[in-house]
């Protein structure tokens, strides 16, 4: 997997021709941790279709089975789990290696304090980097003990609780992670469970907690909410079809917003509104982006994304938008560049501790192209214009990095090169691929 596999430099350079054409991304990666872990946990067995079978997600398959629950690939996409019921996983005999993903080892930490059993928990150098403390204090109070490497860093280990107490518990940031660890111990509880969050983020969890059956409530507070969940529910399988990655789609839409007389229609879009912030965002830039078909699937809200080609114009977002946005500001940032005039981005202070120190990362990426950039406490900004390109990003581990500084490339005068690109496959496998299909030509290409 990608922590020991070597560095794939690769580059990027302006098509010849406009992107074209209609295309799907992968599964929602979001989605498909959750799909796999609540169908751990229903009796029955859940068939899931259009899962993201990147590298974080397949770590969740490989965690699920360590702690007992059959999980089986029937074909691409296409997935089917045995649940052990609520309460019924069961102690891992390895220890769970959650490779590059936070999502997937903070969600699965609230799982174990909820199960009496011990488990030990590892991940890559940039997992083992972000911090844990932030899932690991929350939870203590179920009843739970855990120990870990100073800081609150993997690797840890957990003693879940014979029986745990329901949290009530305020998040200090705005983070589907913590809230949803905080409601995954809740289901083992007895009691309500209930999580106040001062921003809205996404709501997956809550969306696929109901589709299996249990009792959620959520009411507005302030700008944020809070959440109930009834304790101890009989959770049912049920089906669950993943739609794309609004995240991933964001590469494709930009790619073909700055690649002139671009038109393509990114199919099967996830559109969650708390996801969605990206494409109001782009749209203010002056993108015209179009939502085709819009529906409803599963509980979530999906369409068909119609991109052309437009001149983009800068703006400044505001921080309460971000946790609609949190993992697009790289590529908002490159749209950024190419656009005219400056973009004031609002509130970053969570980029700081994701898959790389992404605001250092973000404003390193845009300088190795000649971008004028900077950070002023929690803020970037960014000066648009033509991007001159020919350097190389560092990628820091980090998928997106990776991927915006090669969509950078596409617009830039002299391209752009990436240090390394294995980290793509976490989220987006076949990114690559699809970019040249939608060039018509490779312009991302092994350096
Ligand atoms: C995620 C929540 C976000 C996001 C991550 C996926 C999730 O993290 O950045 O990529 O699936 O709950 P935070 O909870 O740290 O904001």
């Amino acid at each position: 997997m990608t922590s020991s596999t070597a560095p794939r430099p690769l580059r990027s350079a302006p098509p010849k021709s406009p992107f074209s054409g209609h295309f799907r991304v992968a599964g929602d990666k979001s989605i498909s941790h959750r799909a796999l872990m609540f169908g751990a946990l229903a009796i029955g067995t859940t068939e899931i279709e259009g899962l993201l079978e990147g590298e974080d997600v397949l770590r969740t398959a490989a965690a699920m089975r360590l702690l007992g629950a059959s999980v089986e690939h029937l074909g691409p996409g296409s997935w089917r789990v045995a649940g052990r019921g609520i309460g019924g996983l069961t102690e891992p005999a390895d220890v769970l290696d959650m490779g590059n993903s936070g999502t997937a080892a903070r969600l699965i930490c609230g799982l174990l304090a909820g199960h009496p059993i011990f488990a030990v928990m590892t991940g890559d150098a940039s997992l083992r980097r972000r911090p844990m403390k932030r899932v690991t204090d929350p939870l203590a109070a179920t009843g739970a003990a855990f120990w870990y490497r100073d800081g609150g860093r993997l690797p840890l280990a957990v003693k879940g609780a014979a029986t745990p107490l329901p949290l009530d518990y305020t998040l200090p940031v705005a983070s589907a992670q913590v809230k949803s660890a905080c409601l995954l111990a809740g289901l083992c509880a007895r009691g309500t469970t209930r999580v106040i969050e001062p921003e809205a983020t996404r709501d997956h969890t809550e969306n696929m907690l109901r589709h299996f059956g249990a009792t959620v409530r959520v009411a507005h507070h302030g700008h944020g909410r809070v959440i109930e969940l009834v304790g101890q529910p009989e959770l049912t399988a049920a089906p669950v079809v993943v739609p794309g990655d609004p995240s991933s789609a964001a590469f494709l839409a930009v790619a073909a917003l700055l690649v002139p007389g671009s038109r393509i229609v990114i199919e099967h879009v996830g559109l969650n509104p708390l996801r969605a912030g990206i494409f109001d965002t782009l749209n203010e830039m002056g993108a015209g982006i179009v939502v085709q078909n819009p529906r409803l699937e599963g509980g979530e809200p999906v369409g068909d994304l119609l991109v052309e080609s437009r001149p983009l114009h800068g703006i400044t977002v505001p921080a309460e938008r971000a946790p609609s946005m949190i993992d697009e500001y790289p590529i908002l940032a490159v749209a950024a560049a190419a656009a005219r005039g400056p973009t004031r981005m609002l509130g970053l202070k969570e980029l700081r501790v994701k898959e790389s120190d992404r605001l250092s990362a973000t404003a390193a990426l845009l300088q190795a192209a000649g971008v004028a950039v900077a950070i002023e406490g929690d803020d970037m900004i960014v000066q648009g214009g033509t991007p001159q390109g020919g350097g190389t990003v560092v990628t820091h581990m980090d998928h997106r990095i990776a991927m915006s500084g090669l969509v950078l490339g596409l617009a830039a005068r002299d391209g752009m090169a990436v240090d390394d690109g294995a980290f793509i496959d976490t989220s987006f496998p076949g990114f690559a691929a699809l970019m040249n299909r939608a060039a018509g030509a490779d312009v991302v290409v092994p350096a």
